[in-house]
C-alpha cells in the first residue's frame, strides 16, 4: 500500500482485504452499545445483549491485530451508559435525534435497573483476554460535557481511551507528546486528558475532536507512517493524519458520512492525489490483489 484510502462498505468484509502488518496504528471509536441508531442496516451497537456487543468487536479487533506492525499501537476510544430499565426505547432528543431509538435492549443479564453497564471495561478486558496488551487508560475529561437531568449520581464527563500494543515492546515516541507541568518543563504526557467536544461535524453525531486524535497520531508514528480508523465517520482521523503528514485507511459503513468525509478532506487541501474512494464488491474482490489492483483503477476523486 502507498495512498490513503477511504474504503466505504461493513468493516467485517473489509478488514480481511487488508495485508498483514501493514498499519502502524490504530485510532477509532466504534458505535458504543445501544446509545445510537446510525440508520444503516450491519451498524454495529445494536446487538441484545452486552456479551454479544463484546464477543463481536473481539473478532474485529483480533483480525485489527493482523493487520497491525508488530510494534504498533491501537488507541481504542469507547464511552459507557446506563441499563434501559426494561423500557424498549428512548424518547427523541432533540438536540441529538439519532439518540432516540426505536429498540432498545433490556438489562444484560446479571444488571439491575440504573446499573452502569461498564462496556469499556468489558471490552478491555476481553481484548486483553484475546492476546492483547493492555498498556493505559486514558480518561477524556469533557469539560463542555452535556447536562443530564439526573439528581441522584454526578454527571458523566468522561469517556475512555485504551492504549493497547500487540507485542510488549513497541514504538511509542514519548517525546512527541510531552506536556507543559506547573512550572513550565516539560514532564511526560499523564492520563487525564481535558478536551472539550467539537461541534458536530456535519450530519454525524459522533466525531472525534481533531485535538483528541492529535496526540494518539504523535504518539504511535512517525511522518509517512499508516493509520487505521476501521469506523471512519465523517474522517477525524483522516484529517489529523493528513495534516501531520501521515496516511490514512479510513473504513465507513454509511455512504453519507463517506460522503461527508471526502468533502472534508477535498476542503482540507486541494492536492487531492492522495485521496481514492473504492466502492468495493467483496465478490469482485475476492483476493487482497485483485482488490488492490482494482483500487489503483478506480479513483473516484480526480
Ligand atoms: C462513533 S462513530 C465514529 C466517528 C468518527 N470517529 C468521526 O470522528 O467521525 C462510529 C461509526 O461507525 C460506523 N459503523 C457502524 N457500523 C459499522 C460497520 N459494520 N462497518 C463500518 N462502519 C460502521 C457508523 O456509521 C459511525 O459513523
Amino acid at each position: 500500500m502507498t495512498e490513503s484510502l477511504l474504503l466505504e462498505g461493513d468493516v467485517s468484509e473489509a478488514l480481511p482485504l487488508l495485508p498483514d502488518a501493514s498499519v502502524q496504528c490504530i485510532i477509532t471509536s466504534p458505535p458504543y452499545w445501544g446509545l445510537r441508531d446510525y440508520g444503516i442496516r450491519g451498524q454495529i451497537g445494536l446487538e441484545p445483549t452486552v456479551a454479544a456487543y463484546v464477543f463481536k468487536l473481539t473478532a474485529l479487533f483480533s483480525e485489527l491485530r493482523r493487520i497491525l506492525k508488530p510494534d504498533g499501537i491501537l488507541w481504542l476510544n469507547i464511552g459507557d451508559g446506563y441499563t434501559s430499565g426494561n423500557r424498549g426505547w428512548r424518547a427523541p432528543d432533540k438536540k441529538n435525534p439519532s439518540r432516540a431509538m426505536s429498540v432498545r435492549s433490556d438489562n444484560p443479564p446479571g444488571l439491575k435497573d440504573k446499573d452502569l453497564l461498564g462496556v469499556p471495561w468489558r471490552l478491555a478486558f476481553a481484548l486483553q483476554a484475546d492476546g492483547w496488551y493492555l498498556r493505559s487508560d486514558i480518561i477524556w475529561h469533557k469539560p463542555n460535557a452535556m447536562p443530564e437531568s439526573v439528581k441522584d449520581r454526578p454527571t458523566r464527563a468522561h469517556e475512555y481511551i485504551f492504549q493497547f500494543t500487540k507485542e510488549e515492546q513497541y514504538a511509542y515516541h514519548a517525546d512527541a507528546v510531552l506536556q507543559e507541568s506547573d512550572d513550565g518543563s516539560k514532564r511526560n504526557r499523564r492520563t487525564v486528558w481535558s478536551i472539550n467536544t467539537s461541534p458536530t461535524n456535519g450530519s454525524h453525531i459522533a466525531s472525534f475532536p481533531e485535538e483528541l486524535v492529535e496526540p494518539c497520531v504523535l504518539a504511535g508514528t512517525k511522518p509517512g507512517d499508516f493509520v487505521l480508523d476501521p469506523f471512519f465517520g465523517c474522517g477525524t482521523v483522516g484529517l489529523v493524519c493528513r495534516r501531520l503528514n501521515r496516511k490514512f485507511i479510513g473504513i465507513e459503513l454509511n455512504p453519507e458520512y463517506v460522503d461527508q468525509a471526502m468533502e472534508f478532506l477535498e476542503k482540507q487541501s486541494l492536492n487531492s492525489t492522495s485521496k481514492r474512494r473504492i466502492r468495493y464488491d467483496a465478490n469482485k474482490h475476492a483476493d487482497q490483489l485483485a482488490f488492490f489492483e482494482a483500487a489503483s483503477q478506480r479513483r473516484v476523486l480526480p
